[in-house]
């Protein structure tokens, strides 16, 4: 197929690695056609798709039925994660065998009512994810904090958005972050902190980083560009877990991009119906927004600015990603005719945010209204065009393929826990034998 790409940038398309795409169980919200349309709007060419769906993405059966679904209406390339939990450890060697991306833990309460694993239960399954090779993605957010914090909250009549900050100071990502880098160091596990929204949080991440825990990290959009400043206009809508912070975040978020503290950055689309987001008691309102489709142009507007280079735009949006989740082609593998994820992009399109818009099935965001420089055009995902002059491919539904199957992680390594309960046994049976 030819295109002129005149005036345009061609870019590697964006892998998003944190979505909720909510197919099987929430239809209503999202479904793995409407969310990859966005993708494909916004140049997104590889989402990792999140367990919390229903049932939740912790069984061989129930991935293998994600697949399926996924594989049969997707317009662009996706991993799927599974949900490390407490009941799922078990299940680990089955879940790599039915081709995960990754694992993912919610260490804090979540959208779909996923229990947090207690520490011991994480240092197992750190144990078992190890030796697989696979990282696990952590919701950092202490679980214990929090549900004390709200409870006073709700017993003291606060039902305003701004309490459900006050429930989640950055302690609780702190405490999170900082216990997920000693499980992690201990067991030799590969780990990637979720949507950091703190500056706080970068002295655990950067800590654990110089003492050679592989550990990794994102921020999304709305960390960078909204505060606490946005709560009084937005309301309800801006209700997200881990909330968006006091403005004097954002400049230290921005700072950790640039000097490679956090390495990526992602959405944690989150769609939810107009309905859900707009209940008047805060508690009631369900956490998230939609965002992969808005990502590129957020951060395109960024480049714009002046804030960062497009060449590190494009490092944080596709190369990290690509190296971190074993998908980045090894020196001298890339060859003539290999397929091609690309986004064409207007770099100098202005142009204004309008939710009813949007691909998603969720027509209600903080990005509402706002100005942004930089527009995805066309959207080629392995050499097909998915969307093109900003109109959706219906022949590109059911395109989509699990990139788990070229994924090449580096070999696991041999981890602490093992020389320990090796040197334990060996001392016991040392004992036993000389009695
Ligand atoms: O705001 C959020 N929304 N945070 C989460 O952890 C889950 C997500 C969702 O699934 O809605
Ligand atoms: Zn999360
Ligand atoms: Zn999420």
């Amino acid at each position: 197929e030819v295109v002129d790409a005149t005036g345009l940038h061609i870019l590697p398309g964006a892998i998003d690695v944190h979505v909720h795409f909510r197919d099987p169980g929430y239809p209503h919200k999202e479904d793995w056609a409407s969310g990859t349309a966005a993708a494909a709007f916004g140049g997104v060419t590889t989402v990792f798709d999140m367990p919390n769906t229903i049932p939740p993405t912790g069984t061989a059966d129930i991935l293998a039925a994600k697949h399926a679904i996924a594989s049969s209406k997707a317009h662009v390339d996706y991993g799927l994660y599974g949900l490390l939990g407490e009941d799922t450890i078990d299940a680990v060697p089955a879940l790599v065998e039915g081709g995960v991306i990754g694992f993912k833990c919610y260490m804090g309460n979540t959208f779909g009512k996923i229990p947090s694993p207690s520490t011991g239960a994480m240092l197992e399954a750190f144990e078992v994810v190890a030796k697989t090779g696979k990282r696990v993605s952590l919701h950092a957010e202490t679980n214990s904090i929090m549900e004390r914090r709200e409870t006073r909250l709700r017993a003291a009549g606060r039902t305003d958005p701004l309490a459900h900050l006050a429930s989640r100071p950055a302690v609780v990502a702190i405490e999170a972050v900082s216990r997920a880098a000693i499980l992690a160091e201990w067991t030799g596990a590969r780990i990637h902190i979720l949507h950091i929204s703190s500056a706080d949080e970068l002295r655990p991440l950067r800590e654990a980083k110089a003492r050679g825990v592989d550990i990794t990290g994102e921020t999304g959009p709305h960390y960078l560009m909204l505060s606490a400043d946005d709560y009084a206009k937005f309301g309800g809508i801006i209700r997200v877990n881990p909330p968006v912070r006091e403005k004097h975040n954002q400049e230290p978020l921005w700072a950790a991009l640039a000097d490679g503290t956090i390495d990526m950055v992602a959405t944690d689309h989150a769609p939810h119906t107009p309905e859900e987001k707009t209940r008047n008691d805060i508690w009631t309102v369900d956490c998230g927004f939609p965002g992969v489709e808005l990502q590129m142009p957020l951060m395109l507007t960024a480049v714009s600015e002046g804030r960062l280079s497009i060449s590190d735009y494009v490092r944080l949006s596709a190369a990290n990603p690509a190296k971190v989740w074993g998908l980045y082609p090894r020196k001298g593998t890339i060859q003539p005719g290999a397929d091609a994820d690309l986004a064409l992009v207007d770099l100098g399109k202005s142009w204004t945010v309008d939710d009813a818009k949007l691909q998603s099935r969720s027509k209600i965001s903080p990005w509402h209204g706002r100005p942004v420089k930089g527009l995805p055009v066309h959207t080629i995902v392995r050499g097909k065009f998915v969307m093109r002059d900003r109109v959706l491919n219906a022949d590109a539904r059911g395109w989509g393929r699990s990139v788990h199957a070229i994924q090449e992680m580096p070999p696991a390594v041999v981890c602490n826990a093992d020389q320990t309960m090796q040197a334990v046994t060996q001392a016991g049976v040392s004992k036993g034998q000389a009695a």
